[in-house]
């Protein structure tokens, strides 16, 4: 599983960046809102100089031809954006003309997993169930991971499974368990998937006994 980090903040992106793990970036409409005095195009162009894998950004409209209009522009930024288009009908028509000029597409905001088949049907690239909000209305994200990629799987779908709204290392290591190609995880939890209490203690007990 890869990993990718889910921002719009240039200094989070430079952060996870350094530390060799990036191989991608999700941002949304909340997270670039989050952003200030600095345009949607300026920013996605400084993490595009940033990070060479994918980087998504969304489009706003709600209509297939305003998406892909929104698409002509956005890919003009870098050759590694990524558009990431709602999971609705105008979402799955804009993801299969996208798909047949080449653009790569990520479908965002999928809950169940014929959604994930669909949006994979119509050419997408990446696929993004959204586990943390799944948990947070009582249904288990983990099991949706589980059963599309099973489904890609047998049907021997190329589409590669981003987990995303993920929330806590556990998110991390059962999405990898269960099949997703990818995480997008905030920068707070990749600093904690770092950290272990005995590797802590392990380097206070190594630099003490040096010192003596
Ligand atoms: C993924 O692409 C989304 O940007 C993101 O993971 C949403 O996470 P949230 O539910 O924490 O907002």
């Amino acid at each position: 599983m890869k990993f990718f980090i889910d921002t719009a903040n240039i200094d989070e992106i430079r952060e996870a960046n350094a530390l060799g793990i990036l191989a991608g970036v999700t941002t949304n409409p909340s997270l670039v809102a989050k952003e200030k005095n600095v345009s949607f195009h300026d920013r996605l162009k400084e993490i595009t100089d940033e990070v060479e894998g994918s980087v998504s950004a969304e489009v706003m409209a709600e209509d297939a031809e305003g998406m892909l209009r929104e698409a002509e522009e956005l890919v003009k930024i870098a050759k590694n954006i990524t558009i990431k288009v709602p999971m609705t009908l105008e979402g799955l028509k804009a993801v299969k003309k996208l798909s047949e000029k080449g653009v790569k597409t990520n479908v965002t905001l999928i809950f169940n997993a014929n959604q994930a088949l669909l949006a994979a049907r119509a050419g997408a690239t990446y696929v993004s169930p959204f586990l943390g909000r799944l948990d947070d209305i009582g249904q288990n994200g983990m099991d949706l991971i589980a059963q599309i990629a099973e489904i890609f799987d047998r049907h021997s779908i190329d589409s590669e499974i981003i987990a995303a709204s993920v929330r806590h290392p556990m998110h991390v290591t059962e999405a990898a368990l269960h099949g997703a190609h990818i995480a997008t995880i905030p920068l707070k939890v990749i600093n904690q998937l770092v950290k272990h209490p005995l590797t802590d203690q392990g380097i206070e007990k190594f630099n003490n006994d040096w010192n003596k």
